[in-house]
């Protein structure tokens, strides 16, 4: 089969591998339809998340049909389901939380060590994205396997196509539990950091949520203008200066709760963000955390502080005496998503949750490096790629 495969720093390339089988009892093989390149796949193209072997398979937004069932999957063949990119056993004290992204069961033990050493605790398992998180070949791909298919993918009725639900596999339920994180109360003025997708579906979820006012900030014109279409009053960083105008737009109070949708690879020419770029390059485990310093310093007393963006590693700088004397509130995690996709599949299908207005560019699977180059270095028209495989 076909499959986008990582190579190395802004290296990948559409190769040839060996077709996936079942390997457990509860695995499934997908046929995959539609995949999508997430902002997360940049930070393994641009080389900053360490873990990555060469000839690894990204991705971990796709959805397909069913071709083949091992003996405990409860799917059927020629089911369409879309899959979380949380790999998760489904029974574990975690999942049973409903913390599925913490899964104990996802992340195979002899690739625990490293993140163990890293976090303090193993992470769970995510399809193609790196060792770290169990070295499973992701989704774009013509084909990939799926393990808990008993638990994680959902099933999607005939009458929604794909650009529908392709998101609930990752960057929909991102921005949702990232206004969940934000515990928006009525009247609240909610500030998002990042109009990329997981900003956008962010700002969007907000406004769902009962959020009085939200202020969506990023430097290009654009995603800006996608912000403004859910009610969004916008800022553009290159031209105003971030904390002066949140400022004055709360009359001296400070955002409610603050979401920084940017995570470790920060743009801006703050001086902060100059010594993060220098320093990322040489250490791959280093974050630029010039939103997230900002989310803070710009947060009011009292409020709360949501982080969906990726952190990988360790953040100098961090103005810890903000969060402390503001008595400010942090959430943040890699998405449950199996949580929330049963909900979000019912609120699009209600009309209430907009997906497809984010789709920039559909793509055929070989074209994919020309897709990852464009969705880094041309984000303002860039906004989603979406891949047929
Ligand atoms: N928590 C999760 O489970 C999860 C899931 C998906 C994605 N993510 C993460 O969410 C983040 C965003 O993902 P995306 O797909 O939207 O990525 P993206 O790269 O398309 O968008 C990031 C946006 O942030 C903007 N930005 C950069 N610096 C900024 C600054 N200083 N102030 C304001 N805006 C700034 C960029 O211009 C860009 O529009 C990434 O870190 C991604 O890894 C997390
Ligand atoms: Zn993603
Ligand atoms: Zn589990």
């Amino acid at each position: 089969m076909r499959a986008l495969t990582w190579h190395g720093k802004n290296d990948v390339r559409v190769d040839t591998h060996p077709d996936p089988t079942i390997v457990n009892p509860r695995d499934v093989i997908l046929k995959v339809t539609s995949t999508a390149i997430c902002g997360s796949d940049l930070h393994l193209f641009d080389g900053v998340i360490p873990g990555l072997i060469p000839g690894d398979i990204l991705g971990h937004e796709f959805m397909g049909e069913v071709v083949e069932t091992g003996p405990k999957s409860t799917l059927k063949k020629g089911q369409r389901v879309v899959v979380p990119f949380t790999i998760s056993c489904g029974h574990c004290f975690f999942c049973q939380k409903g913390q599925f992204s913490a899964c104990d069961n996802g992340n195979p033990v002899e690739n625990q060590e490293a993140s163990e050493k890293l976090y303090g605790h193993a992470m769970g398992g995510a399809f193609g994205y790196s060792h770290l998180t169990g070295g499973y070949p992701g989704g774009q791909a013509e084909y990939v396997r799926v393990p808990y298919s008993d638990v994680g993918p959902i099933v999607i009725p005939d009458h929604l196509d794909d650009d529908t639900v392709l998101f609930l596999s990752d960057i929909l339920p991102t921005g949702w539990m990232a206004a969940e994180n934000a515990m928006i109360e009525p009247g609240d003025t909610v500030a998002v950091w990042g109009c990329g997708p997981v900003g956008l579906f962010s700002v969007q979820s907000a406004v769902l949520m009962g959020a009085e006012t939200v202020i969506a900030i990023d430097h290009h014109p654009h995603r800006l203008e996608l912000a403004k279409k859910f009610g969004a009053k916008t800022i553009n960083f290159e031209e105003t200066h971030v904390l002066e105008a949140l400022m004055e737009m709360t009359a001296g109070i400070g955002p409610d709760a603050v979401i920084d949708a940017v995570g470790m690879e920060a743009h801006g020419f703050a001086v902060d963000n100059i010594i993060d770029v220098v320093k990322q390059n040489i250490a791959p485990a280093a974050d630029r955390g010039h939103a997230f310093r900002e989310a803070l310093l710009a947060c009011r007393k009292g409020g709360r502080v949501s982080v969906p963006g990726v952190y990988g590693g360790m953040l100098d700088k961090f103005p810890l005496g903000a969060m402390m004397e503001k008595g400010l509130t942090i959430k943040s995690g890699q998405t449950h998503v199996q949580k929330y996709t049963k909900q979000l599949l019912e609120m699009i299908e209600e009309g209430k949750i907009d997906t497809t207005f984010l789709i920039s560019h559909h793509l055929p699977l070989e074209e994919a490096v020309t897709g990852y180059k464009n969705f880094r270095d041309n984000q303002n028209e860039w906004t989603k790629v979406v891949l047929r495989a």
